[in-house]
């Protein structure tokens, strides 16, 4: 399946009950070849308002980090666990993440990055492939908002800055 046949299925998905409160559906965003895959948790109002990935306050903050350490946001493949927004930006429940993962799947086996990077607890049962190296940093929206956990991931940037430097 091509990325944009597996994007069709996310837009048209009613695998779970989150396409009913969604305006869009959010595959997710990045080249084809890309060597990194971000994996957050599910798209909050702005990327449901625009159908893209981390737009909004915790994705520019991301995506301003990222550059900092010289990783640009056009380079990696940016993608969430859950492909819907859901009421009230509660976590995903159980169910919805066992619904969702299949896309995650293809879409690790069609990029097939080196490196998948988890965004935060949520995003822990992303699939694990062999030969893909997984690196689990804290969330960019907790990063944002406490100091202690801002320094921390940037230092936790720093060294997939480091590693990718190596690859
Ligand atoms: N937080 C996430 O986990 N994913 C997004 O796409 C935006 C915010």
């Amino acid at each position: 399946m091509s990325l944009d046949e597996l994007n069709m299925q996310i837009y048209g998905c009613k695998r779970c009950r989150l396409w009913q409160g969604a305006k869009h559906g959010v595959p997710g965003e990045g080249p084809l070849n890309a060597k990194v895959m971000l994996v957050g948790q599910n798209p909050g109002a702005d990327e449901d308002e625009t159908g893209r990935p981390f737009v909004g306050r915790a994705g520019k903050f991301l995506t301003k980090t990222l550059a900092e350490y010289g990783i640009k946001r056009e380079d990696v493949f940016i993608t969430n666990i859950v492909k819907h927004v859901s009421p009230e930006n509660r976590k995903p429940f159980a169910d919805e993440v066992a619904a969702c993962l299949p896309y995650l799947r293809a879409q690790i086996s069609i990029i097939k990055p080196k490196i998948i990077v988890l965004l935060g607890a949520s995003a822990k049962d992303t699939p694990r492939m062999e030969g893909i190296e997984y690196f689990e940093v804290i969330h960019p929206s907790a990063a944002m908002r406490f100091t202690n956990m801002r320094e921390k991931f940037r230092q936790q940037i720093a060294q997939l800055a480091k590693q990718l430097q190596q690859n």
